[in-house]
């Protein structure tokens, strides 16, 4: 029976910000008290009013820091951890050239289990504590990253890669070996500790009909677990897909005739998508990873984040870093890339509204609400220290949080809004995992 607690300034968003008043969407405690409890939320509250309650209990406290929600990645391949800013191509060269020799060495189950430590501790030092992770075709990279994942007590989603055509003959299985060794992943880690099963077909052109018949085959002996794929990325893969699938209406269609598109769906890019089908993706509940450091790198285009946050079509969106075709594992520096995407398209992306894609709105895109994205009670206390000064700049910019004056919501905003543009790595002071300390800087 452990009960602890962390006093520090808090924020946390309870709604979605691009759909009502900030004010009415973030909560903000300039002296707070977050109390847990077997790795859960307990309470969060003002110190002072909850002092005396909790007279007794051991408080870690954080003076001039900002305690918010662990981060949230929605689209990541962790094989391509090491080949991060391969030069030059886009897309389908890209693959071909840089990602699909790397991700060869991931047949060697000890190389994968080296590299899936490496990344899991890079996530941890960037503030993000879930992830959805594609691995590779190799069914051992897979059980390799759901060790080292249960190994940290980690909330992961991650699945084995099925790739049956158009990839090289070391990268492939079959429709038949892609079904039975998914479904063996399944049995074996979906809802093993806080481990869920994605199933993963690469993208629609690596994928025969009958593949995508055994996908669906499982979604449906399976319900609960989820569809993680690529869509709409790059002008030259749409028109790849729409050569390789001519009876489809277009690249979701692809997914859609297959039954593979749904509420526990998540699309990775969605640059290129039409109007029908960010319709389409509303009405079946699915979600979008928008990876903007990825589609800048490999020149694939700017999100419009407005068409999946409007009001007539709404669909679900996260961020996602998409290491390695995105060039940085910190979900700060993606919500900075972000906000730019936003700009070179004259829209504006607030620091909450940032904020919420990368904490709450992930956790709604991987239908995980009931469990993450803030300090509701009852919700799993994985939560990142950040520090809003860790630079010689950033501390000149953002002012010492002052309890005898404290920030208003404003000013905290605009506090947050600088660390989102010019914070890495450095502003993670420590993530907690189940209220348990997993990285100190
Ligand atoms: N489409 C198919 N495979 C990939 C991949 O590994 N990365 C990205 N960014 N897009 C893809
Ligand atoms: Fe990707």
């Amino acid at each position: 029976h452990t009960i602890k607690g962390f006093r520090a300034s808090f924020l946390d968003a309870i709604a979605d910000p691009f759909y009502a008043p900030e004010a009415s969407c973030i909560r903000y405690f300039p002296d707070g008290l977050l109390v847990v409890e077997q790795g859960k939320v307990k309470e969060l509250g003002n110190y002072t009013d909850l002092q005396d309650k909790y007279r007794d209990l051991p408080i870690t406290h954080y003076p001039d820091r900002l305690i918010v929600s662990g981060f949230i990645d929605t689209h990541i391949h962790f094989p391509q951890t090491e080949m991060i800013a391969s030069y030059g191509e886009q897309l389908l060269e890209w693959l071909s050239t840089y990602t699909f020799p790397t991700e060869k060495k991931f047949a060697d189950r000890n190389y994968a289990s080296k590299i899936a430590s490496t990344f899991l501790d890079e996530l941890l030092r960037n503030g993000t504590t879930t992830a959805l992770v594609f691995t590779t075709i190799f069914p051992q990279s897979a059980d390799a990253f759901f060790e080292e994942a249960q190994r940290r007590n980690l909330r992961m989603i991650a699945g084995k890669v099925m790739m049956d055509r158009h990839a090289p003959d070391f990268l492939t299985d079959t429709a038949e070996s892609s079904y039975i060794e998914t479904k063996q992943l399944i049995e074996k880690w979906h809802k093993c500790d806080r481990l869920l099963y994605a199933v993963t077909p690469r993208f629609a052109v690596t994928s025969t009909p009958e593949q995508l018949s055994n996908v669906s085959k499982l979604l449906t002996e399976f319900p609960d677990v989820y569809l993680h794929t690529h869509l709409s990325e790059n002008v030259k893969e749409v028109a790849y897909v729409e050569e390789v699938f001519p009876e489809s209406a277009g690249y979701l269609d692809v997914y859609d005739q297959a039954g593979l598109v749904g509420e526990k769906s998540v699309f990775a890019h969605g640059v290129q998508l039409t109007d029908q089908e960010f319709a389409r993706l509303s009405e079946a509940k699915a979600a979008i990873a928008f990876c903007p450091t990825s589609n800048m790198f490999l020149g694939s285009g700017l999100f419009k984040i407005e068409k999946a946050k409007s009001q007539e079509t709404p669909v679900k969106v996260g961020l996602g870093t998409d290491v390695g075709a995105g060039t940085s594992f910190s979900m700060l520096k993606t919500a900075c890339a972000a906000y730019q995407v936003a700009q070179l398209r004259s829209q504006k992306l607030s620091a909450f509204q940032a904020l919420f894609l990368a904490t709450l709105g992930g956790a709604k895109a991987l239908c995980l609400e009931d469990k993450l994205g803030n300090f509701e009670i009852g919700k799993e206390a994985d939560f990142v220290v950040l520090n809003l000064r860790s630079t010689p700049i950033m501390a000149l910019r953002n002012k010492p949080i002052d309890l005898e004056h404290p920030p208003t919501l404003a000013e905290i905003s605009d506090q947050l809004f600088a660390t989102l543009i010019m914070g890495d790595d450095r502003a993670i002071a420590a993530t907690y995992i189940m209220g348990e300390l997993a990285h100190q800087k």
